[in-house]
């Protein structure tokens, strides 16, 4: 397995381009089952959860090609066809691989009025329940049976889905996204209320549209989908990734940098560079992105994670890795999963100063943090290291990168090219 090894202490200067969101990318691909016309996306980042995606989409019978970018360009652009579906059943072994597989489920109830779909299961951050996927579908006419470890869905006598009502008691992005997509082409209008605002949400109903749906009320979490009989194929392209734009945010704040995100959208991360504002970082919004430059030490900061607009839960491990140089005790209270301070021991054993008490965790900020060998257990948790081997005096070792390269696109180059010390090396 891949290692990354950073020798901390170097500031972060010059330019980053951010790649495609990959949780935008992992709703808009489903997309391509609601047709049989090409669907192309543009911009979609190099990453092993696009990849595991277009797997499943070819073992749906969806073909996928990848169209001519240089290997140095950044982001790939794909076309994707779903002409004839050769199965609905989305099997174990590539589900357990990648919870997104889930999002299948909406699409093919739309296009195919029946969808087999592996429960996803836990991971590191928390059970990850798909209840509320289940009964937003049920509430738009789904029949759902859940059996020896698969959820079994179909619209009434394998025709189309009728649309309905469903108020969501907890804001969920997934549940959000599943039902959207099999509303579209539901025999009815749907109204979706407490819906999921996240920008990946709006991209998704951005390209919807494009495709020919008609929904009222993008952005709000109040959705109105007027399902039709088909859509059509679209080119359209992946908005930029605000988690990997808040990352990198944070790496440059660590280490006393003066970093542009280019292609960065600062609509979509106003809490976070709200949050970078508060604990004293320059941030310059620009037409080529946005400017992050550390502007003396780091203040604490008291951060609740929440949906969106709120601070997003992507963005808490880094932030704290961020704070633990910071002088002062700065408060974290993640609000939306049950597991998600799997970061915090880790971060420990470079020398933080961390105390969690169930959802609340204290970091007092230390003079310094040593480099170590760590182990990440989770995409952000691993980026959280990440930053913190940026500024830690020494040499640490990220051990099982491949949760890394889930999430964020040719990484060491990226902070290589802004001055990190930074490399990875394979196991041979
Ligand atoms: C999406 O996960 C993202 N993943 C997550 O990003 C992100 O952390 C999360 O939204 C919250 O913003 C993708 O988009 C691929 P939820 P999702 O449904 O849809 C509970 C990353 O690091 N819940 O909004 O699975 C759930 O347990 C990943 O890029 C139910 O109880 O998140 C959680 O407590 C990690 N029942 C809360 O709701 C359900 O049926 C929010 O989950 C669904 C969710």
């Amino acid at each position: 397995m891949d290692r990354i090894i950073i020798r901390g202490g170097n500031r972060l200067s010059g330019q980053i381009p951010i790649s495609g969101a990959k949780n935008a990318a992992l709703t808009l691909m489903p997309c391509a089952l609601l047709t049989d016309e090409p669907l192309t996306l543009r911009n979609l980042p190099r990453l092993a959860d696009v990849d595991s995606f277009g797997h499943l989409l070819n073992e749906l019978g969806a073909s996928t090609a990848i169209e001519g970018t240089r290997p140095s360009d950044f982001g790939r652009v794909m076309t994707m066809r779903a002409g004839n579906l050769s199965s609905t059943i989305a099997p174990y072994d590539i589900v357990r691989k990648m919870r997104a597989s889930i999002l299948v489920l909406g699409p093919l109830l739309g296009r195919a009025g029946e969808a087999t779909v592996s429960l996803p299961g836990g991971c590191a951050i928390g059970n990850r329940p798909i209840d509320l996927h289940l009964k937003a579908l049920e509430a738009i006419g789904a029949e759902i049976e859940v059996a020896a470890g698969y959820v079994k869905a179909s619209a009434p006598k394998g025709g189309r889905l009728t649309g309905g009502r469903y108020r969501f008691p907890v804001v969920s992005v997934g549940a959000t996204e599943n039902v959207l997509m099999a509303a579209v082409l539901a025999n009815g209008t749907t109204i979706i209320e407490n819906a999921a605002r996240e920008p990946e949400i709006v991209d998704l109903c951005n390209l919807l549209v494009a495709m020919g749906a008609t929904i009222h009320g993008i952005g709000s979490d109040r959705l109105e989908i007027e399902g039709c009989e088909r859509l059509h194929g679209a080119t359209y392209g992946v908005m930029p990734d605000r988690i990997e734009a808040g990352s990198y945010a944070c790496a440059a704040a660590i280490t006393g940098g003066d970093v542009e995100l280019t292609g960065a959208c600062a609509e979509d991360m106003r809490a976070t560079l709200d949050a970078l504002v508060e604990a004293g970082v320059t941030v310059e919004e620009k037409k080529s992105g946005i400017r992050i430059a550390a502007n003396g030490p780091l203040r604490p900061l008291t951060l609740s994670t929440a949906p969106f607009p709120g601070f997003a839960t992507d963005m808490q491990a880094q932030f704290m890795a961020m704070q633990c140089l910071t002088e002062g005790t700065s408060v974290f209270t993640e609000t939306i999963f049950e597991n998600r301070y799997m970061h915090v021991p880790e971060l420990a054993r470079m020398g933080a100063h961390i105390e969690v008490h169930g959802r609340i965790a204290m970091v007092r900020g230390v003079e310094k943090l040593t480099g170590a060998p760590v182990m990440a257990t989770d995409l952000r948790a691993s980026m959280s290291l990440i930053i913190a081997g940026l500024m830690a005096k020494g040499e640490t070792q990220v051990n099982r990168v491949y949760h890394l390269d889930r999430g964020y696109e040719r990484l060491e180059e990226k902070l290589q090219a802004v001055g990190a010390d930074i490399e990875r090396v394979g196991d041979g």
